[in-house]
């Protein structure tokens, strides 16, 4: 595992504070991420972990500001990166930041491989986007992108269709797209779910290795905590919008506190159990319109909840120092501000 004693007080590359993002539905806004605070630094690789619904993906496109126009919108917070207000840009200066110097490998159709263009082609276009280059130089420098992201006979495949490859090529080459540009970001959201376990494996290995020799800082989503324990320095977990739990990965392994954690570690696939049944955490992350409006979001859901958790909202606060938990069984205040406990 990772230490973070290797981010002493560097500044942050990304900060995200405070950030809410709402989508409309039958004309009420409903808060999908719902004040999420954090820091990347530099070379840093952080994970964020949480079941599907609870916000990373809705997370990672605010960061990027492509959430669906007239649909979903930043409502508060601030997004800062380099020094500059992300939410603040026009779409013009966006763009030139988007693959420059945040890239971004997502599931989602729109930006996986367009199927009538070859590799080649496709990979040359990221970069005319942001270098001038002539069309030999710009094969040149994809050939080498390809055999850095682990392709081999990379000057067959520059020529090759997206049908012709693997899963797991298909999503070195989504990588060498994302890295053309050497970022200093890249967000890898659920980069190895559609793959089978051993191919997963590689491609978190050649994910670590760029991360090493590009010296680039990596959000990983993932809704699978064993995917994080190899690969990231520092964990966010999610949960309903809310950042539930954050620690560095050492210690969120050997000492999670909340309750939703230790269900999610132990819904860990491992490769020794293949008989055993996964152990899946009961009842379903609540939808924007169910969402509880005080109390706990998890409350029903908790094998430790206590009849405060439905009146009382937690709040995220230090456990220890870098070590914060939004759950009442850690809250020493809660019972003295004249909200009684029983
Ligand atoms: N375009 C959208 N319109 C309405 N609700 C959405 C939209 N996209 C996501 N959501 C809702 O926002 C919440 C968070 O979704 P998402 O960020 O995709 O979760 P995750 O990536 O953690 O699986 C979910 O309740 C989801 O239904
Ligand atoms: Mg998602």
């Amino acid at each position: 595992m990772k230490n973070m004693t290797d981010f002493p007080s560097q500044a942050p590359l990304l900060e995200v504070t405070g950030l809410e993002t709402a989508f409309e539905i039958d004309g009420e806004l409903y808060n999908a991420v719902d004040g999420v605070s954090f820091n990347v630094k530099p070379k840093q690789v952080l994970g964020v972990v949480g079941e599907s619904g609870c916000g990373k993906s809705v997370m990672s496109l605010s960061i990027m500001q492509l959430l669906p126009k007239g649909i979903g919108k930043i409502r508060n917070g601030q997004i800062t990166f380099n020094g500059q207000s992300l939410e603040k840009l026009d779409d013009k200066k966006m763009n030139k930041i988007r693959g420059k110097d945040i890239g971004m490998i997502f599931q989602e159709p729109m930006t996986s491989l367009n199927p009538v263009f070859t590799i080649g082609f496709q990979l040359a276009e990221s970069l005319h986007n942001h270098f001038k280059l002539s069309k030999k130089e710009a094969r040149g420098k994809v050939i080498e992108l390809l055999d850095q992201v682990g392709i081999s006979r990379p000057e067959r495949v520059v020529d090759e269709y997206p049908h012709q490859l693997s899963g797991g090529m298909r999503q070195r080459v989504m990588i060498a797209m994302a890295i053309a540009c050497k970022p200093k970001l890249l967000i890898a959201d659920e980069p190895t779910t559609a793959l089978d376990v051993t191919v997963q494996a590689q491609i978190l290995e050649l994910l670590q290795g760029l991360q090493e020799t590009n010296d680039m800082a990596i959000i990983l989503i993932t809704h699978d905590l064993g995917v994080v324990a190899e690969t990231c320095h520092e964990v966010l977990v999610m949960y309903a919008g809310e950042v539930v739990e954050r620690a560095d990965v050492v210690t969120l392994f050997e000492n999670p506190k909340h309750p939703y954690t230790e269900l999610l570690m132990r819904s860990i696939p491992r490769l020794d159990e293949e008989e055993e049944k996964l152990a899946s955490i009961e009842g379903i992350v609540p939808s924007l319109k169910n969402m509880p409006r005080q109390g706990c979001k998890f409350v029903d859901r908790c094998p430790k909840a206590m009849e405060e958790c439905r009146t009382i909202t937690p709040r995220l606060s230090e456990n220890l120092p870098g070590h914060e938990v939004r759950c009442l069984l850690y809250e020493t205040s809660w019972n003295r501000e004249g909200m009684s406990a029983k």
